[in-house]
């Protein structure tokens, strides 16, 4: 069975930050792959924005380069690609200085069933002023879209004046605000495996679940990249990524697919987050940062000899493990740990729901009581589904059980390619679809949230605490789950 492909309206996407890494890592691969399935055509064109001084053809070749470079060669075809770069025109401009604007002009069409599209993969201090420009020139439309992404402030203070400049020319419903985890299949597949089945609403509850752990652990460092140490775990990770998780695992369900009616229930979950209280900081969440590792056999460095000179000493976290809890009906007494880290033992991203285990056993414990069932959602990489069963072991003599998998791998099951998380997000803002995005409430609860976190450990005279490069993360980590009588789950079957 193969996805349909409905083509899109034709559009015009303007792109500023055009020579820019996401750009090209992301942006111009997600819009190759699309292109070549037939979703959109030559009827439409992407406009890059930069300070670069690049011709067309320049950044047709730029294009080209992308593709060949961040697209996977069974899907690079020479026609195709020919045909895709020929939709690309360029605009040199400084966005802070009027005089580039008036090019950007010429290059927009005056059509109103041309959706207009800006991408605005620039640093958000320049948010504001960019949509200032546009609606001054006379490009801002009532139905055009505006796209932005993370970092979308430091704190929530910032965060709101990030908003609030967009706000002075963009509705909320114009405002596309991209957590890419929202994009990706799997995390979009937990809505179809919660509201398309009836098998796990019903369990779904603190009648039935013990706990929940959300993990996405990277194995590649971060000490040189310089936007990092700014930031740290609970600002890159746990404040989006991770919160916007545990608003699908946890919601209610919507009344319907409708962007709002979703964006309302993820809401509600991030209110109903209890705050950790600046004395509770200490027990319920622990901060890590990588060491490096020589052996004869590898040799891996630390985040401090990452760092450049004057940034030696960061007390930046790598690592982040904390306990949240839901103070609502349906969550109360369950605690969702989460954990994320760079230079970790694996990179994997899944989300384990442990159930509660079974009230009374009729079976001999001799060989080990029954396991209690667990969900297991592989995000990344082997996407997939696995529910942890107990089964009698065959063969005569005793009644042995023994735990397995009913596993559903989806590259097994589906035989098409896993689309980027890009692919859909970038077709979706010019459908209009925004039931992937951030809404601005959203954002503001969650770094409402985390806020207090980050508070308290500025506060603290404690660095985080060191781990060793390739392992799963500072030992404080292990003993805030240990504490609870509970462990992180690891992949064992
Ligand atoms: C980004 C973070 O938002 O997500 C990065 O800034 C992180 O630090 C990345 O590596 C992880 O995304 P993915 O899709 O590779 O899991």
């Amino acid at each position: 069975m193969s996805s349909r492909i409905i083509p899109v309206q034709p559009f015009d996407y303007v792109v500023f930050g055009a020579t820019g890494d996401l750009t090209k890592r992301k942006l111009i691969p997600a819009l190759y792959h699309r292109f070549m399935d037939g979703q959109f055509d030559e009827q439409s064109r992407i406009i890059g924005v930069s300070r670069s001084d690049l011709s067309d053809a320049e950044f047709q070749d730029l294009a080209c380069d992308a593709v060949t470079q961040f697209v996977d060669k069974d899907y690079q075809d020479k026609a195709t690609i020919d045909r895709f770069v020929s939709i690309f025109s360029y605009i040199v401009n400084d966005v802070l200085n009027e005089e580039g604007w008036g090019d950007l002009g010429q290059a927009l069409r005056d059509d109103a069933n041309i959706v207009r599209a800006f991408y605005l993969a620039v640093a958000p201090d320049l948010f504001a002023p960019i949509a200032q420009y546009l609606s001054k020139q006379g490009y801002y439309r009532r139905d055009a879209r505006v796209v932005i992404e993370k970092p979308l402030g430091h704190d929530l203070l910032s965060s709101m004046q990030i908003n609030d400049g967009v706000a002075e020319i963009f509705e909320e419903d114009q405002v596309y605000r991209i957590d890419h985890y929202l994009g990706k299949e799997t995390v979009q597949n937990l809505l179809a495996l919660r509201f398309a089945n009836t098998l796990f609403e019903p369990i779904w509850n603190s009648a039935h679940i013990d706990h929940v752990q959300l993990t996405v652990a990277e194995s590649v460092g971060a000490g040189t990249r310089g936007y990092y140490d700014e930031s740290g775990a609970l600002r890159d990770m746990i404040q989006n990524h991770m919160l916007q998780l545990l608003c699908l695992v946890a919601m209610e369900p919507p009344a319907s697919d409708d962007a709002n009616a979703l964006r309302d229930e993820k809401l509600k979950v991030l209110r109903a987050l209890k705050p950790i209280a600046n004395s509770d900081v200490t027990k319920m969440t622990v901060r890590g940062q990588y060491k490096g590792v020589k052996s004869e056999t590898t040799s891996v460095a630390g985040y401090q000899e990452e760092l450049p000179e004057d940034k030696k000493g960061s007390r930046t976290e790598t690592f982040v493990a904390l306990k949240a809890e839901i103070g609502n009906w349906r969550w109360s007494g369950v605690p969702f740990y989460m954990r994320t880290g760079k230079r970790m033992a694996n990179r994997v991203s899944e989300i384990c729901i442990q159930f509660k285990p079974i009230p009374h056993s009729i079976f001999d414990h001799a060989e080990g009581a029954p396991r209690a069932n667990k969900l297991i959602i592989r995000l990344q990489p082997d996407e997939g589904v696995k529910l942890m069963m107990m089964i009698k072991d065959p063969g005569p003599g005793g009644m042995r059980l023994r735990e397995v998998p009913l596993n559903l791998s989806f590259a097994q099951t589906f035989t098409e390619r896993t689309p980027e998380a890009y692919e859909r997000l970038l077709l979706d803002v010019i459908r209009g679809n925004q039931t992937l995005f951030m809404r601005r409430d959203e954002l503001e609860a969650a770094w409402m949230w985390v806020d207090p976190i980050r508070e308290a450990w500025d506060r603290s005279s404690e660095p985080p605490q060191p781990y060793t490069a390739g392992t799963w993360g500072p030992s404080g980590a292990i003993a805030l789950i240990e504490r609870d009588g509970r462990t992180w789950y690891e992949d064992e079957v």
